[in-house]
């Protein structure tokens, strides 16, 4: 998803932008960072853009949160600062005379990728910028580096998502894309509340290694239904798959990464109509995710769950890529 803006024979005017999808997990978050198999969704109508322009004087960013020097960012600026290095560094330009203007909206902390699409499109921006290509090994790296100080280590599902144009199946950093024989629409709705990965991801490792109350079972139970939903996804069977995502909630609740509000719209998805419900991403806040019975039912869905506390709903369809090219 690079895009040249515009390319000028003066050093001085180069500009260059990419841009970045949010995603979203179907099933295997946290399982997933146990070796499980995860499925991830690429969610395009929430995008943001990275624009690399030259600007003599130190590394600027330009955002929302903050416009000025890397150096003085606050700390909440870390990950992108982060990818703005490294990425300079990896293509061996000094770390001068550029200017990186985000712009987009994926909300942060929800679970949807937003540090990785913002680390991405970074990445990806400046490369174009200095009119150099960014092999795909070496632009999941950079998003990785940005991530570490985002989330802690992550497994690199958020990585592969981001930047998929289809529905992907990741296990221990191998991706491939998955066949989905029907479009499946879900509905994702937001808690309003932040999630937090970091600690969610710390519990379930804490409880692990205490391994208390059959957690090495749970991972394991998860890694099953993953497993099943791909099965559900090539055969087109919705209701077997939504079926898989209530249950892969209660499992995720005995991990301890559910909440009481996460609960709630799970609750109130599958009082109205849901195939399945489940939370999504690192949990404890955040948002969820479910089934809607049809496209054309999906938009109900949004807007009860909406009613009844969501603070913001999205509707996302799995299908396979239009253009038929791998994730
Ligand atoms: C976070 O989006 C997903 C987790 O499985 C962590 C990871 O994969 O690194 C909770």
């Amino acid at each position: 998803m690079t895009r040249t803006l515009g390319r000028s024979p003066l050093l001085d005017s180069r500009l260059a932008s990419a841009s970045a999808h949010a995603k979203v997990i179907l099933f295997g978050e946290h399982s997933v960072v146990y070796g499980a198999p995860a499925i991830a969704l690429p969610v395009p109508g929430l995008s943001l853009t990275a624009s690399a322009r030259t600007l003599p004087g130190p590394v600027r960013i330009e955002s929302a949160l903050y416009s000025g020097p890397i150096a003085d960012a606050p700390a909440r600026l870390g990950a992108p600062a982060t990818a703005i290095a490294e990425t300079l560094d990896a293509l061996h330009r000094p770390a001068a005379d550029l200017t990186v203007r985000i712009d987009g909206s994926i909300p942060a902390g929800r679970g949807l990728g937003s540090s990785a699409a913002v680390a991405s499109a970074i990445s990806a921006g400046i490369a174009a910028w200095a009119g150099e290509a960014l092999d795909e090994q070496t632009h999941f790296r950079l998003i990785q580096a940005a991530e570490a100080v985002a989330h802690g280590s992550a497994s690199g599902l958020d990585a592969r998502a981001v930047v998929a144009d289809a529905p992907i199946r990741f296990r221990a950093g191998r991706v491939q894309t998955l066949p989905v024989a029907v479009p499946a629409t879900f509905v994702i709705a937001d808690t309003g509340v932040p999630g937090a990965t970091r600690e969610a991801v710390a519990a379930v490792a804490e409880l692990l290694a205490r391994d208390e109350s059959g957690v090495h079972g749970i991972i394991d139970g998860i890694a099953a239904e993953t497993q099943g939903a791909e099965q559900d996804l090539a055969a087109g069977d919705t209701p077997s798959l939504g079926r898989r995502m209530t249950r892969v909630h209660e499992l995720l609740r005995e991990l301890t990464v559910s909440n009481e509000r996460l609960d709630r719209l799970v609750d109130s998805a599958l009082g109205d109509g849901a195939l399945g419900a489940k939370l999504t991403g690192g949990g404890r806040g955040g948002c969820i995710i479910a089934l809607a019975e049809s496209a054309a039912s999906a938009e109900l869905l949004a807007a009860r769950l909406t009613r009844t506390g969501a603070a913001n709903a999205w509707i996302v369809t799995a299908e396979d890529s239009t253009d038929g090219s791998a994730a």
